[in-house]
């Protein structure tokens, strides 16, 4: 079988990323042409894997060389990207969000509903990740019993001064939005989001950290740490707690060590400096298995309904953070989620 010809759009951090991945390490994908706003980093990527630049993100995804489109652009302009490629008829994996707000999100579900196949895959690269997938086989065996709580804690080194509390959710919390449904296999049905005094670095107006609580359709409650400037690094751990056990990951996954120092020793892990050293492995099985099914003229992954809910949830928590209410979240019909 020939390789899947990919137009990579937006070649950012994360497209940047991904356009090296696919050349590097993805079996059975060309990266045939790349699209930014930024035509000189266009050039300069396309160049060092041997692929052409299109200025135009809709002539990249109509383009006879491309066989499916990795969208890596900024959220703005996810939905009208997303559209092209389901009026083409191609699979797409879109970082997220899907778009910026529920209606729009739900539009994408009902354009995938119409074309009749799932073609749109969401970048919620932890569902590859070999702890999750384990965390979630363990739950589905029902050797922990019936799942009562989630925790999640959500912490990054630094941010800068507009990365404010909206973006916190919309930006971060998200992630933590599709590990729950995931995990979980059910709806979030509320959110309330609980602002303890801030950091003193952040900015004037911004709360971080910030405690955002979930409750699902069962009756689950997810509490999520959610701390975007707590300067040690990347830390993202997840705890289930069943009727009868409880699974805790993302602790020191670098491993325990014990260091002899000068004032007594110290007991500890290292903590990974970011999100693309955490998820090193998922983003790898994420964009593999997608090449994959692209290859067949599908997607291997979280689709159009697993985005349009977190985006719902998320404008659901951008409220809770406004208003300080427990806001309610109401998805639309559930009959598109089937794809
Ligand atoms: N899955 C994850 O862990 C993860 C992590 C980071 C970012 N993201 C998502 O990836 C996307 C990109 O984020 P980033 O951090 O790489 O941003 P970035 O700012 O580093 O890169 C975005 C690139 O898109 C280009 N661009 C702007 N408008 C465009 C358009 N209309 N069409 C094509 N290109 C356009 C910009 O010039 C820039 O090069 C965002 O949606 C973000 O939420 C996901």
């Amino acid at each position: 079988m020939s390789d899947l010809r990919v137009a990579v759009l937006g070649v950012g951090m994360m497209g940047g990323f991904h356009v090296e991945a696919l050349s590097q390490r993805v079996r059975g994908a060309t990266v045939t042409v790349i699209n930014d706003f930024d035509r000189a980093r266009a050039t300069a990527i396309a160049a060092s894997v041997g692929a052409r630049v299109e200025d135009d993100p809709f002539a990249a995804i109509g383009a006879p060389d491309v066989d499916a489109v990795v969208i890596a652009s900024p959220g703005p302009a996810h939905e009208k990207q997303v559209l092209a490629c389901l009026d083409r008829g191609i699979p797409v994996l879109c970082e997220k969000p899907l778009t910026t707000d529920p209606d729009t999100a739900l539009e994408v579900v009902r354009a995938e509903h119409r074309a009749g196949r799932r073609l749109v895959q969401l970048g919620f690269m932890r569902r590859f990740d070999p702890e999750y997938a384990a965390a979630k086989e363990l739950i589905d065996s029902g050797d922990i019993g019936r799942v009562l709580l989630l925790h999640c804690t959500h912490r990054n080194m630094a941010n800068g001064p507009h990365f404010d509390s909206a973006m916190m959710i919309t930006d971060s919390v998200v992630h933590e939005v599709d590990v729950a449904r995931f995990l979980l296999g059910e709806e979030i049905t509320s959110v309330q989001v609980i602002k303890p005094t801030p950091t003193s670095a952040a900015p004037d107006g911004v709360f971080d950290p910030m405690m955002v609580i979930f409750r699902t359709e069962s009756g689950v409650i997810v509490t999520v740490e959610i701390f975007v400037r707590a300067q040690i690094g990347y830390e993202v751990r997840t705890e289930v707690v069943g009727e009868r056990g409880s699974t805790m990951f993302g602790l020191d996954q670098h491993g325990v060590t014990k260091i002899v120092s000068g004032d007594g020793g110290r007991w500890g892990g290292a903590v990974p400096p970011g999100f693309v050293e955490r998820f090193a492995t998922a983003y790898h099985h994420e964009l593999q298995r997608w090449v994959d099914a692209a290859r067949d003229g599908g997607i291997d992954g979280p689709g159009a309904w697993d985005g349009y809910a977190a985006v719902a949830v998320c404008a659901a928590g951008v409220q809770a953070v406004r208003t300080g209410e427990v806001v309610p979240v109401t998805l639309g019909s559930s009959e598109l989620s089937r794809g």
